[in-house]
């Protein structure tokens, strides 16, 4: 007899999937990079893939032992920088670097201490107007924003921050012009791929809550 729920093939049928155990669940999600304050004034900045946007608090997944935690836990303004496809060199730059001092044990192996973050990318730090963490200059969008909320994550390595958006700047050759849109034609996020980095595609169709005016020549999402 046929148990299987309907819109489901029965067990039996021929698998089209395998089982699999990868090591990362890092499915493609945009990089950003986090400036936040260390104790002694001075600025750190990690990029971090664990990042998505609810309204206009933006959800983040940190290592718990990082510095990134360890700052917004104290001091809990941040920026969310969010870097172009062009800049991966220098996100990947950052990768193997920590502004913790001594790098804690958990941290990947080869990982090492770096107070000089920005430097070390060969990024641009620049006053943010609400916030003391500077925003990254070559990065087309800046969010500066506050952790609300830094809360233990279930598995007891990472915390989740919620991240209320204050105020964005953008490069205005991602603005729709004289609006407030940002243009998805225009803008690519850098996307972390299973530990490689991508930039997006051409546009496949939009959803039918888009309010950002017609780009001419992009067809309407099939109904
Ligand atoms: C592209 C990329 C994405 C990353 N995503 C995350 C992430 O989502 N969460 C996290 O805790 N670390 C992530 N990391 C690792 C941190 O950047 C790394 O642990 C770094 O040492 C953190 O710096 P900090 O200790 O100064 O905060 C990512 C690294 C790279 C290169």
């Amino acid at each position: 007899m046929d148990t299987a729920p309907s819109g489901t093939r029965p067990a039996a049928a021929p698998a089209a999937h395998v089982e699999i155990a990868p090591s990362i669940l890092y499915f493609g999600t945009p990089v950003v990079l986090l400036s936040t304050e260390n104790e002694d004034g001075s600025f750190n900045l990690a990029p971090i893939s664990s990042a998505w946007a609810l309204g206009r608090t933006v959800v983040l997944g940190l290592g718990r032992d990082g510095q990134t935690a360890h700052n917004l836990r104290a001091r809990p303004d941040l920026v969310i920088s969010l870097p172009a496809p062009g800049q991966w060199r220098a996100v990947e730059r950052l990768a193997p670097l920590t502004g913790r001092n001594p790098v804690p044990a958990t941290k990947a192996e080869g990982c090492r201490f770096e107070p000089e973050k920005f430097a070390a990318a060969g990024l641009t730090g620049v006053p943010s107007r609400h916030v003391r963490p500077p925003r990254v200059a070559e990065c087309p969008l800046q969010l500066e924003a506050r952790a609300e909320r830094v809360r233990p994550g279930a598995s007891g390595d990472f915390v989740v921050v919620e991240a209320a958006v204050r105020t964005v700047h953008a490069d205005p050759r991602v603005v729709v012009p004289g609006t407030d849109h940002i243009d998805p034609a225009a803008w690519s996020p850098l996307v972390y791929n299973f530990r490689h980095y991508f930039g997006l595609g051409p546009e496949l169709g939009h959803s039918y809550r888009t309010q950002t005016p017609r780009t001419p020549g992009i067809p309407a999402a099939p109904r």
